[in-house]
């Protein structure tokens, strides 16, 4: 960051007198920046603050050029859209769905480096992190996705809704994975990928979606089972199932998932009917995203599924469960 360094940039937004860097927590993805813990004092500020920090590899002799990489493309846009959803929209989520706050960010128009000054949510409570097999706090996730959702509930979007985030939110939506799904074999999941992607496109009902609420990106409160989430570079419109999908996929066994599926999505509809009711919305409207989302979340599963299919097929997440899921939507498609 020319003249305004990370220390300089916290000492005046948190009004610091000293600020240390005291631990990396993570480097993001491809070395593009890290996320840090600074250590600080002052009678005004917090004790301590997180740093995500993106900087770009300005690699001139990458084979293709940065600027016809869509990898590189996409991952500049989220580290921007990640910065609109501090500035503008993370207030008006529910107070249910914690977020952290934004102590100010910082954008260098010259190098593209990004600075993002997060309430340390370790000091916040929210000091656990997942392990497995934890029902607990998979059931807290969802409490929290559900009252995510009813927050930004929508039935006749604007165009430019959702302003400043993805206009289409989750990181493997199909429009930006030409290649992976060039990459499918073929087959009826990759014939029906633009059916299923429309499906979802054309919902009556609209939410923000988190797009990457894997059980990684959310810090747990140990004490009342409380959660919080990170990471909303992938945040935009979409159908509250496409982020339960995922989300399930990500915390639980293959035959946990079996077991338990039937429970934990008749655990977020109700959440999210009592959220939304609890907003004020009529139990008619209810009915209708609640019957609408039941019939998209196999449909949701199928397109990440599809997504995998063109990534990585043999990766672990392609289960037979998954298989399964993915055929019921496939059936779905031709009674539609
Ligand atoms: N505000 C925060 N408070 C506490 N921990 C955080 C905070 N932000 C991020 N982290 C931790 O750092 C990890 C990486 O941050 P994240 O934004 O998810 O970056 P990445 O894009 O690399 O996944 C998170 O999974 C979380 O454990
Ligand atoms: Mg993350």
């Amino acid at each position: 960051m020319n003249m305004m360094t990370p220390e300089i940039f916290i000492k005046r937004q948190c009004k610091a007198d000293t600020v240390e860097r005291t631990s990396l927590i993570q480097s993001l993805w491809s070395g593009y920046g890290e996320v840090v813990r600074y250590s600080l004092t002052g009678q005004e500020s917090p004790s301590s603050v997180i740093a995500k920090h993106c900087t770009f590899p300005l690699d001139v002799n990458h084979p293709r050029g940065w600027h016809s990489d869509h990898a590189h493309l996409r991952k500049v846009r989220s580290y921007e859209v990640e910065q609109v959803w501090y500035r503008q929209w993370a207030s008006r989520c529910n107070p249910s769905a914690r977020v952290a706050q934004c102590y100010g960010d910082f954008h260098d128009e010259h190098t593209g480096q990004r600075l993002t000054l997060l309430e340390d949510l370790d000091a916040a409570g929210y000091s656990d992190r997942y392990w497995e097999h934890n029902m607990d706090y998979v059931l807290s996730c969802i409490n929290w996705l559900a009252a995510f959702h009813a927050s930004f509930i929508h039935s006749s979007p604007s165009l430019n809704w959702p302003q400043g985030l993805w206009k289409k939110g989750t990181y493997w939506h199909l429009d930006t994975r030409p290649d992976e799904w060039a990459a499918m074999q073929e087959g009826e999941l990759k014939s029906a990928a633009a059916e299923l992607a429309e499906c979802l496109d054309n919902a009556r009902f609209k939410t923000i979606v988190h797009g990457d609420a894997k059980v990684a990106n959310f810090c747990f409160s140990p004490m009342h089972y409380s959660v919080a989430a990170v990471d909303f570079q992938y945040v935009g419109g979409g159908v509250g199932v496409q982020d339960v999908a995922y989300f399930l996929g990500s915390a639980l066994t293959e035959s946990e998932l079996a077991d338990n599926i039937d429970y934990l999505l008749a655990h977020y509809f109700a959440e999210l009917g009592r959220e939304l009711m609890a907003q004020g919305e009529s139990q008619a409207l209810v009915h209708e995203v609640v019957d609408e989302w039941q019939r998209l979340f196999p449909i949701a599963w199928a397109d990440f599924h599809r997504f995998i299919m063109g990534w990585s097929p043999t990766h672990s997440k392609n289960t037979p469960f998954s298989q399964r899921l993915t055929e019921q939507a496939l059936t779905q498609l031709g009674r539609d």
